[in-house]
């Protein structure tokens, strides 16, 4: 088992919720096949993700998490793995820190945050995605519950469910991206800008 995978089982164990195994594949693959230089993500936990994107492509990592000791974890994770130097943790709400970026731009988002705002979060990523980078986000399809296979049986997911359709008819309706979603993990959402002359 290496460390990764030693995370993983750490996070499950102390129901830190983290990307699944399929996720883990899709991200890895993605990373060797774009090769980003600059990744955003939203929602770093204690940096499972983050070091799976960044052992598959030479990128450097800006993640964004507010649970003080999911960060004290990570950075302990980062240091472990030898990434360090290749990440930047932005504490604190991702709400307010995300304003702040204005000026940079990504190749790649992982959008792995607060569910319930995922819409608000997308409105100030979209800023933040190069012309021709990708923004991935994960759980679109929230357990079955947004496309109604499963039922929602616990009142506390209605709202995250309601956020979560809002947020895939957005990026299904917005002229100005190309998305999909994918039955991948707990859903994925792929976005693109579409090309100018598509428009
Ligand atoms: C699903 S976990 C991220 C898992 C991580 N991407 C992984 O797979 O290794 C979501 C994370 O978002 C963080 N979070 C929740 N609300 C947030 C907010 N408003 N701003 C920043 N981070 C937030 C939580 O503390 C949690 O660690």
């Amino acid at each position: 088992m290496d460390y990764l995978d030693e995370m993983e089982v750490f996070a499950r164990k102390n129901k830190i919720p983290v990307i699944l195994k399929d996720t883990r594949i899709f991200l890895e693959n993605l990373c060797k096949e774009i090769q980003p230089k600059k990744i955003l993500e939203v929602g770093m936990a204690i940096g499972y993700s983050g070091a799976v994107m960044l052992k598959s492509c030479n990128a450097f990592l800006t993640s964004c998490e507010a649970s003080v000791p999911n960060i004290k974890l990570a950075k302990q994770n980062f240091e472990k793995l030898g990434l360090s130097d290749r990440v930047e943790i932005v504490e604190g709400d991702c709400l307010k820190t995300l304003t702040k970026f204005n000026d940079q731009k990504f190749d790649l988002i992982f959008l792995d945050g607060p569910k319930g705002f995922y819409l608000e979060i997308l409105n100030l990523l979209l800023p933040l995605l190069k012309k021709d980078g990708i923004l991935v986000a994960d759980n679109v399809l929230f357990r079955g519950m947004v496309q109604g296979e499963n039922p929602i049986k616990e009142h506390r997911f209605e709202n995250t469910v309601k956020v979560l359709k809002q947020f895939n008819e957005t990026i299904l309706n917005d002229e100005r991206l190309e998305s999909k979603i994918l039955n991948i993990g707990d859903g994925l959402a792929i976005v693109k800008f579409k090309r100018r002359n598509e428009l």
